[in-house]
């Protein structure tokens, strides 16, 4: 038997007025997605803003469904229009912001295990690292410099 230990590495910023400024523009983009959020069940609403390496940004936001398990997290919705109106591209940044109507969200709020898979094919087809930041509707910011931090042991297509 053997030990593996895995780290990961999060930056920490106090609020988004500490951010550099082009990332606290994507977090506002993404801000705004958010209130575009369609989540009548969850009452949770959450936006994404993705910066592909052309200059596109591209946003979404979580997407309910009466048969509860039809719906989209934002960060999906996001990524795989991304994928699919610029497959070319590079996804540079993504900034995630998420919180529920029914209290305010004050922790950083990180994407849920589905879309961490949903990124990890995107980060490793591109081969190189997605800059994400994701925080709740206020307070502090975390920074993830790859996903990799966020899901260390990843299933991916080499396996196939
Ligand atoms: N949700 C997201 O959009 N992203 C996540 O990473 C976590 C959860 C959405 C899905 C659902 O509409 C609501 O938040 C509550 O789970």
């Amino acid at each position: 038997m053997k030990t593996i230990k895995k780290e990961a590495y999060f930056e920490v910023y106090e609020n988004i007025e500490e951010l550099p400024t082009a990332v606290s523009d994507l977090m506002a983009q993404a801000a705004k997605a958010r209130l575009r959020a369609y989540a009548p069940y969850s009452n949770f609403l959450v936006g994404a803003a993705i910066l592909l390496d052309n200059g596109e940004v591209i946003t979404g936001n979580n997407q309910e469904n009466a048969s509860y398990p039809s719906g989209l997290c934002a960060e999906r919705t996001a990524i795989y229009y991304a994928g699919s109106q610029f497959p070319d591209a590079k996804i540079v940044q993504m900034a995630l912001i998420a919180g529920s109507e029914n209290h305010k969200t004050t922790t950083p709020i990180p994407p849920c295990g589905a879309c961490r898979q949903a990124i990890a094919e995107y980060e490793i087809k591109q081969s190189a690292p997605i800059d994400i930041y994701f925080m709740g509707e206020s307070g502090e910011v975390m920074r993830s410099q790859s996903l990799s931090n966020l899901l260390p042991l990843v299933f991916e297509k080499s396996v196939l």
